[in-house]
């Protein structure tokens, strides 16, 4: 498609940049592209580390044809395409923590948020945002976060081109995101190949329950299954976050 691309030095969160101004005139396909942010946001209310100008942190923004894509499929084929595109950019092999995150090396390097905004009348969907941050030439992550995050460049010790990555990703990402309606069943099949923990024992969090496991697989609508003690339980991405035990 052709991209309306906003380049920002700093913003609060590219997501909720467009969540912002969508009201106003934004195009369908506009991309926001900041340099820094400085209130990055995760999944479930998490805080995104995105104060480091050598990572890639953008949102893409779509109003239109929304008929093109199954919305349950978006965060799968999301964290798909930037897993494909960093590792032939990267010449790496990352891994998929389900829902959305990437990890090298036991690390997590990148991570999806997409948000969606219903129509009141109809309670139908009438725009969505898909957040993506990338830890590329990062070097050097906050204390508290050295445990679990690093970039391609730490893990790798080269550096890459953002330009590169980007143009490549965007191209991917369309066509994966076109996937969840033309053929589901081999994106998630992918999807499925680079998926982390499978057969081992994780921690499912859910509000104030968790739940103790082995990791199975994703649905064909992109649930988790784990089996709890012989029982098998699927699990929606809304409100679920996953720990390996
Ligand atoms: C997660 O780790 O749960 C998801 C992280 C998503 C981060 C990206 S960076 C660009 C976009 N803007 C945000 O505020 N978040 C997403």
């Amino acid at each position: 498609p052709h991209y309306q691309f906003i380049l920002l030095d700093e913003v609060p969160s590219t997501n909720s940049y467009l969540k912002e101004n969508r009201e106003s005139h934004l195009e369908n396909n506009t991309v926001v592209l900041a340099k820094v942010q400085t209130q990055g946001r995760g999944r479930l209310g998490k805080t995104f580390h995105s104060e480091d100008k050598g990572g890639i942190y953008l949102s893409l923004y779509k109003n239109e044809n929304l008929t093109d894509y199954d919305i349950g499929l978006l965060t799968i084929a999301t964290a798909l395409a930037v897993s494909d595109t960093l590792d032939e950019t990267a010449q790496v092999n990352t891994g998929i923590k389900w829902v959305n995150d990437l990890y090298l090396q036991g690390k997590k390097i990148a991570g999806i948020l997409t948000e969606g905004t219903l129509e009141m009348e109809t309670g139908s969907l009438s725009s969505f945002i898909i957040g993506i941050g990338i830890n590329v030439n990062v070097d050097a992550f906050p204390e508290e976060l050295t445990d679990i995050a690093s970039s391609l460049s730490l893990l790798t010790k080269k550096t890459y081109s953002r330009n590169e990555i980007i143009a490549a990703l965007l191209s991917t990402l369309e066509s994966y995101l076109l996937l969840t309606k033309t053929d589901p069943k081999g994106l998630l099949a992918r999807y499925r190949e680079k998926l982390l923990f499978v057969g081992e024992t994780i921690e499912v969090f859910r509000g104030k329950d968790t739940f103790q496991g082995t990791l199975q697989t994703v649905n064909d609508e992109g649930h988790l299954v784990v089996d709890c003690q012989g029982q098998r339980k699927t699990f929606n991405s809304g409100e679920i976050s996953i720990r390996k035990a």
